[in-house]
């Protein structure tokens, strides 16, 4: 078992990261002093393979637990399922001393917080993560939201859990694709931070993508570590130095507009925007070739896109200048500058972004 703080003055918390220890939910919830009622906010596929058990082991430990489903999918991260949240919420009685499970991935964690958030001006929730991408990104930091029909994430609210409690267990029943997808946030994570984590993930990569759990066990912790010390440093995004999380993001997020939302999961078109961003960087000489070169091949290796086939700059220039990172005007980039370090740079050329979005 690892065990990692995030250190938020009263808004501290542990992350634990452990094998098979599903069992011991109510014991660990219990540590944090949390009793009595307790809401589990799930899907009905994470309820069947994970919620009916934990719903148990709660119950042993001398909570009274509840269940709240609600759909599957990104559609329905949005303002009418919190509405059911709160319904159900107000039927059972939950008071302020009652708290939330978010069990599932991102889309559960993130509309679950924001309900935790709001409810009763703020109740008690932990984040017990199941697809790789929840486990190393969106559980840990306390962005919590859901989307309005006039984009994503626009309805949010920073709200840091009590708990984040990680099975690596969970990652055996995760379809491949979504396996795969978590992995790109995971070499970011050596690329903005920390060189032989990259070293690591490219040479135990065989065995992390058979899942073995001590490879498994590693490479959440250290993600978990890295972006922990990072949202330590600027907790709400005021500073700028959370800002590095983004990097492969901002070129992502256009991809993702441009196909609707549809054709790739977010880590595969943050993939490819890793490599873009890597390719603006080495064309800006900022960083040598290789650097480019290493981060491709890599998410290559595990089986990740790293081209679009006919991108149009202009539009993709429009969707990034409408993103929140934007500075004064211009877009601000993260660009690596070598493997673990990278810059934040509006310094660039509209024909070097431009050649680098149509992969000339
Ligand atoms: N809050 C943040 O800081 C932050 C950061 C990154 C992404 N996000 C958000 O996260 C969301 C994406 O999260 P995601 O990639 O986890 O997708 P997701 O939550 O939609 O989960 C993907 C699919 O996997 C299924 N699933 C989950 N765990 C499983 C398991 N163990 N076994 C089998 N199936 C399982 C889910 O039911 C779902 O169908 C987006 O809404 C994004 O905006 C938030």
């Amino acid at each position: 078992m690892e065990r990692i703080k995030v250190a938020l003055d009263d808004r501290s918390y542990d992350i634990i990261i452990c094998s098979d220890c599903i069992k011991d939910t109510g014991n660990y919830i219990k540590d944090i002093g949390l009793k009595d009622k307790i809401c589990i906010v799930t899907n009905q596929r994470i309820n069947n393979l994970y919620g009916k058990r934990i719903t148990g082991y709660l119950k042993k430990a001398g909570f009274a637990p509840f269940s709240i489903l609600i759909p599957d999918g990104e559609r329905y991260k949005n303002l009418k399922t919190v509405s059911d949240i709160y319904d159900k919420l107000i039927s059972y009685k939950i008071e302020r001393n009652s708290s939330l499970i978010a069990l599932g991935g991102g889309v559960i964690g993130d509309i679950t917080g924001f309900a935790a958030a709001t409810y009763l001006r703020g109740i008690p929730y932990i984040q017990m993560p199941t697809t790789l991408l929840a486990q190393v990104d969106s559980s840990v930091g306390g962005k919590t939201g859901v989307d309005h029909k006039k984009g994503k994430n626009l309805i949010g609210a920073f709200y840091q859990p009590r708990l984040v409690l990680i099975d690596i267990n969970t990652l055996q029943s995760l379809p491949k694709r979504e396996f795969r997808a978590g992995m790109a946030e995971i070499v970011k994570y050596g690329v903005i931070a920390d060189e032989g984590f990259l070293n690591y993930l490219e040479e135990n990569l065989e065995d992390i993508l058979s899942l073995k759990k001590d490879r498994l066990l590693h490479i959440v912790k250290r993600s978990c570590e890295i972006k922990a010390r990072i949202v330590e440093k600027d907790e709400k995004e005021i500073t700028g130095k959370r800002a590095i999380l983004n990097f492969g993001h901002t070129f992502g997020h256009a991809i993702e507009t441009i196909t609707g939302y549809k054709k790739y999961k977010h880590g595969e078109a943050v993939a490819i925007g890793m490599v873009m961003a890597s390719k603006l960087a080495y064309r800006m000489n900022i960083c040598d070739v290789h650097v480019y070169l290493r981060i491709k091949r890599l998410l290559n290796r595990i089986g990740l896109p790293t081209e679009i086939e006919r991108l149009n700059s202009k539009e993709a220039l429009k969707i990034m200048e409408l993103d929140k990172k934007v500075s004064e005007g211009k877009i601000k980039f993260i660009l690596p500058k070598r493997i673990g370090e990278v810059i934040i740079s509006s310094n660039w050329k509209i024909e070097d972004v431009k050649k680098v979005v149509e992969n000339m």
